[in-house]
């Protein structure tokens, strides 16, 4: 248990984050206990408890035989923290600057469709805990809130009396990702960057490995789509474009909302792929309704798509397989992520990694291997099925405190620091235990 003393003895540039251990420690002589326990396996077990059966499929649910899930849980676990000792680490800095944006954590919130699932508030809660924090969040195209109203708990979750204040940024900007899932429809897409502009999105990221669900055995078999129930459509109704596409074929959303909410969804995963000679077009509008904001694409695996990325003029990639729901039998992301900084994709924009974390080790890994920053995802989607926004509180505070304790432990004073030769890495042929990966 650390000393209470701490946060008087040393300058941090954010809340010292470790000392939700002792709170969490010291707490029951208060009579008071944790919410609940944040250990990755019992997150989930705890989550499935609380979650409905179509809510529970969705959020578990992987493409195929769930072997790109397990190949990115396999990837965090050949490779291994070197940690050091006696190293000074008790100013660390966990900060880092993301597109010109200095955050909390090298860390945030991924973007996830269809919250009103796990909770009925949606995105809402999520979007104020990230804003509190001080962390990046991703809004997705499939997000069953509207862009106004979660750029609005944003704010205040910045604005509220417990937002987080990192030294040296500006607090008072958000840092949001506008995560765009592009309609075959090009007004419509124009409508929804204009309105991420206008909600004072700080960036647009395209993703690009789902022009389609994947095939996903259990929400197939149970039918479960929450859009084709009339439930999750509200991004969509709320777009003057989408209105009047709506009024064009006839359907009344609040007679009919099966019908609009299946309309937006097959605009969102239409099933028709897009090709390269799309994005030049998609980049000039985003930059000339933004002012010039970043752009980047989401779900890159390969070297030569990264490459293309950086050719055609992106800010920056997400490496992601979509945490495995997209490609059943890929490779890792944490393997792919490894071949694009070989490449040498890391010094010429910003590389992200996304899918499979579930701790602040597996950030670290990433963080050493490249990356500039992290995604998480169906961690906070756990804590939002259990408590709503206290839940999403208390999953992101306590992988801030792990982070910031395993900086502690492992000898890292900063970001900087968690370079390649902090890893220890066994060859891609070196695999676990299925059960141990399903973390
Ligand atoms: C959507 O992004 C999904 O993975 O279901």
């Amino acid at each position: 248990m650390s000393d209470p003393k701490i946060p008087k003895l040393y300058h941090r540039s954010t809340p010292h984050w470790q000392q939700e251990q002792r709170k969490s420690f010291w707490q029951l002589n208060e009579n008071k206990t944790s919410p609940f326990n944040t250990r990755p396996d019992k997150l989930e077990a705890h989550a499935e408890e609380s979650l409905s059966i179509n809510g529970r499929l969705y959020a578990q649910s992987n493409a195929g035989q769930s072997w790109t899930h397990l190949a990115n849980r396999q990837a965090f676990y050949r490779h291994r923290l070197i940690p050091h000792q006696l190293v000074d680490v008790n100013e660390r800095d966990t900060t880092t600057t993301l597109f010109g944006h200095k955050v909390a954590a090298p860390f945030g919130f991924a973007p996830i469709g269809i919250n009103k699932i796990y909770h009925p508030k949606g995105e809402l809660p999520v979007a104020k805990v990230a804003g509190e924090l001080r962390l990046p969040y991703g809004l997705s195209t499939a997000g069953s809130s509207t862009i106004e109203d979660v750029a609005a708990a944003n704010d205040a979750g910045r604005h509220s009396k417990d937002a987080v204040q990192v030294e040296g940024a500006n607090n008072d900007e958000p840092v949001r990702f506008f995560q765009l899932y592009m309609p075959h429809d090009d007004e419509l897409t124009v409508s929804l960057l204009k309105r991420a502009v206008a909600s004072g999105f700080t960036a647009c990221i395209l993703t690009t490995d789902t022009w389609q669900l994947g095939w996903r055995h259990d929400d197939v078999a149970t039918s479960n789509y929450a859009f084709y129930r009339g439930i999750g459509a509200d991004m969509g109704l709320a777009d003057p474009v989408f209105q009047q596409r709506l009024r064009e074929a006839g359907i009344d959303p609040k007679k009919q909302p099966e019908e609009a909410g299946a309309m937006w969804i097959d605009n969102v995963w239409h099933g028709r792929a897009f090709t390269w000679e799309k994005i030049p077009w998609l980049i000039k509008t985003w930059k000339d309704l933004s002012g010039g904001k970043p752009f980047c694409i989401k779900g890159i695996q390969s070297v030569a798509d990264a490459q293309q990325c950086v050719d055609i003029g992106c800010d920056g990639i997400v490496v992601s397989n979509h945490a495995g729901r997209q490609v059943d039998g890929a490779i890792a992301s944490l393997d792919a992520l490894e071949n694009i900084i070989n490449a040498g994709i890391g010094e010429k924009i910003t590389v992200m990694f996304d899918s499979g974390v579930r701790g602040a080790a597996d950030v670290i890994k990433a963080l050493c291997l490249g990356a500039k920053f992290v995604w998480v995802g169906r961690m906070w989607i756990y804590g939002l099925s259990i408590m709503g926004e206290e839940g999403v509180r208390h999953v992101m505070k306590s992988l801030l405190a792990e982070f910031d304790i395993t900086m502690l432990t492992a000898g890292f004073r900063n970001i900087d620091e968690m370079k390649k030769d902090r890893l220890e890495s066994y060859p891609r042929s070196y695999t676990l235990i299925a059960e141990k990966a399903k973390l």
